[in-house]
């Protein structure tokens, strides 16, 4: 049985109980990180637990935790689940209310829940041929920014994929491509590295960072710039990263093979780079 950690304890996961008047069950007002750990080494600790305090502050939630506290709980938490590697799931909602009421009181103590699963590598046909993926109208909010458990355009978005027999949705909104469904957009054109620059309309992407930073630091030319649907159309390489599912080349977008129809040079190259990193961080000599 996995442990899970719920509001200051570590208990079994079918023993964790949280109030049907929590404002995450009800509005799903709240925010989460999802972070990987590998060998037991938490994955980009800092940058995510950057991102869940700009969550926080965003939505007006405090956060409960210092940034010692929370790698202190989540080191515990992936040590107490069995995997090498393991995803994390952190949740803080604002809280347990008294009566349902959408405009929230000052003093709601947060609900914060976590929880540790393992994850296999990537399979290796991923890197071999490729994944396919559609294109979508972003029928999301304004704040993208914000990593909200409000997800039910991502969730229907996603669906929409699976049921067109895709791994992931890409989506456009006044004709430029933001992001994928659950992931963040790259694309090569004539050799640079093209990634749309942060903002409101996309969550900022830690894998995605991850990617610029190694991309420089091996010399490959990038771009952080607006991507239109006819350069997303027209790119040599389309690839969609995440914390989980790291770097994917798409090879198939809308039933159209995306450059020669298989996963690209640059693709290669960086997954190799990725592949290395990721060992380093199991070995302890990166974070
Ligand atoms: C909408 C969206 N964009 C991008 C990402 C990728 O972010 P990260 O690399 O931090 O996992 C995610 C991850 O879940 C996501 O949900």
């Amino acid at each position: 049985m996995p442990t899970v950690f719920l509001n200051g304890e570590f208990l079994p996961h079918d023993q964790a109980r949280v109030s049907v008047m929590d404002r995450g069950f009800l509005f799903g007002d709240g925010v989460y990180e999802v972070i990987p750990a590998y060998g037991g080494h938490l994955f980009r600790l800092q940058p995510h637990l950057q991102r869940l305090d700009n969550s926080l502050q965003a939505v007006r939630i405090p956060n409960p935790y210092t940034e010692p506290q929370w790698q202190g709980i989540l080191e515990e938490l992936v040590g107490e689940n069995a995997g090498t590697d393991q995803s994390v799931y952190l949740q803080v909602t604002r809280g347990v209310m008294e009566r349902r009421d959408h405009a929230f009181p000052a003093d709601l103590k947060p609900t914060v829940f976590a929880m540790s699963n393992p994850i296999p590598e990537p399979d290796p046909a991923l890197a071999e041929h490729g994944i396919t993926a559609i294109s979508l109208d972003d029928i999301r909010w304004q704040s993208c920014h914000i990593k909200a458990i409000t997800l039910l355009p991502n969730v229907l978005l996603r669906q929409q994929a699976v049921e067109a027999g895709a791994a992931e949705a890409i989506l456009l909104r006044d004709g430029e491509a933001t992001e994928g469904a659950a992931s963040n957009l790259f694309i090569v054109r004539d050799g640079l590295l093209i990634t749309p620059p942060k903002g409101p309309l996309l969550l900022p992407g830690i894998t995605r960072d991850l990617v610029i930073e190694l991309a420089a630091r091996h010399g490959i030319p990038y771009r952080e710039g607006a991507i239109s649907e006819a350069e997303l159309r027209g790119a040599d390489e389309v690839w969609l990263t995440s914390s989980t599912k790291e770097i994917m080349p798409v090879t198939t977008l809308d039933g159209v093979p995306v450059g020669d129809g298989r996963p690209g040079p640059l693709y290669r190259q960086m997954h190799g780079i990725y592949r290395e990193y990721k060992q380093a961080v199991r070995e302890g000599r990166a974070g």
